[in-house]
């Protein structure tokens, strides 16, 4: 596997080490441009366990700045290739501005709510970041959408478990780490692990812009897939370089959540006359026998290996001719 940490400005150091369309992830935290002393004050920490060195964007050339290395992002993306950034509110408008003079697609906007939010008294707590996920066009994207929960599983709210994990909001806590040392804003990961699953395969190539504490790249190794990055502070990188160059590849394969074999052994299968008159007939004589619309599809979804607005659908195409089937799915864009 390849890991190519370089210590240097992310800018000049992609345009010298980095061919175009050669990276298939872009996961990274730029700094916020708001000054160091500001933000040390927000968080209720021992700051001698935070590294010295993390390097700040002056906010008078944070567009531009955010305009250089986004173009650089977009040029190192594979088509096809995944970009999230993570950004708080502050300086959102520029990378917004500078990633909508790229080719780069909007897929998604998520928010990430976090613990710890800084205590404020007479506003709201600022408790979210921004996470812009968008994709290289020109080839399909990977999503692997059943790569963490099956379509079948439950949640504890009893809902879809998929569909709960896919929602737009992502509610994770940040990582206390008491008495080591880190760097400022060090991402969970839970966080990188979940966009890791989704939007790449094991020996994909993971690329970092901003390293910090390496904890893109770590995770990523942690994975099976490749990793490259930049760390402009010199403190930081050696001492992070020796952090991700002591653990194994692969090394957090079994902590991750894996989804049970999918029930659905006959999803994208198309349903063909036959099937159809069969589930609608069950579904009849379950129904009565005294079955609730919802446990008959769940019933059928089961037996015939199918998700349950598969099930639906046929059952209102064939029960309920004015029933319209693109209103009973609600599987959500895939995009
Ligand atoms: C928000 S932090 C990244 C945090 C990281 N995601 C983590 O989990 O630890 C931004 C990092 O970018 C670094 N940095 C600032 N300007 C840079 C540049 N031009 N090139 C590369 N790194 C830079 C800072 O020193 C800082 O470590």
């Amino acid at each position: 596997m390849t890991y190519l940490f370089y210590n240097q400005d992310c800018i000049s150091g992609a345009q010298e080490h980095l061919a175009d369309n050669s990276v298939d992830l872009i996961i990274t935290d730029p700094p916020y441009g708001i000054s160091g002393d500001k933000l040390d004050k927000h968080y209720n920490r021992n700051e001698s366990f935070v590294i010295d060195g993390y390097v700040e964007i002056p906010q008078a050339e944070y567009a531009e700045f955010s305009m250089n290395w986004i173009k650089q992002a977009e040029r190192v993306l594979k088509p096809g290739g995944a970009l999230y950034v993570v950004s708080g509110y502050t300086n959102l408008i520029d990378i917004l501005n500078a990633l909508r003079e790229t080719s780069l697609k909007e897929v998604n906007h998520i928010i990430w709510k976090y613990n710890f939010g800084v205590y404020t008294k007479t506003k709201y707590i600022s408790s979210h970041y921004h996470i812009l996920y968008y994709v290289k066009p020109k080839a399909k994207h990977t999503f692997n959408t059943f790569a963490r929960y099956a379509d079948h599983e439950r949640s504890d709210k009893g809902g879809s478990a998929n569909y709960e994990d896919r929602e737009d909001v992502w509610v994770i806590n940040r990582e206390y780490k008491p008495g080591q040392v880190k760097n400022k804003n060090e991402l969970p990961t839970a966080l990188l692990t979940k966009m890791i699953q989704y939007s790449s395969q094991e020996g994909d190539m993971v690329c970092d812009f901003f390293l910090g504490s390496f904890s893109t790249a770590k995770v990523a190794k942690g994975l099976n897939r490749k990793a490259v990055g930049f760390e402009i502070s010199q403190n930081a990188f050696d001492h992070q370089l020796q952090e991700i160059n002591a653990l194994e590849v692969g090394y957090l394969q079994d902590t991750i959540r894996r989804p049970p074999e999918n029930q659905y052994f006959n999803q994208g299968k198309p349903i063909e006359d036959d099937e159809r008159a069969a589930i609608a007939k069950d579904f009849q004589a379950l129904i009565d026998k005294g079955s609730t619309k919802k446990k008959a599809i769940d019933a059928l979804s089961q037996q015939y290996g199918r998700g349950y607005w598969s099930i639906l659908r046929v059952v209102d195409g064939t029960t309920n001719k004015s029933a319209n089937p693109n209103n009973s799915t609600n599987q959500g864009d895939l995009f």
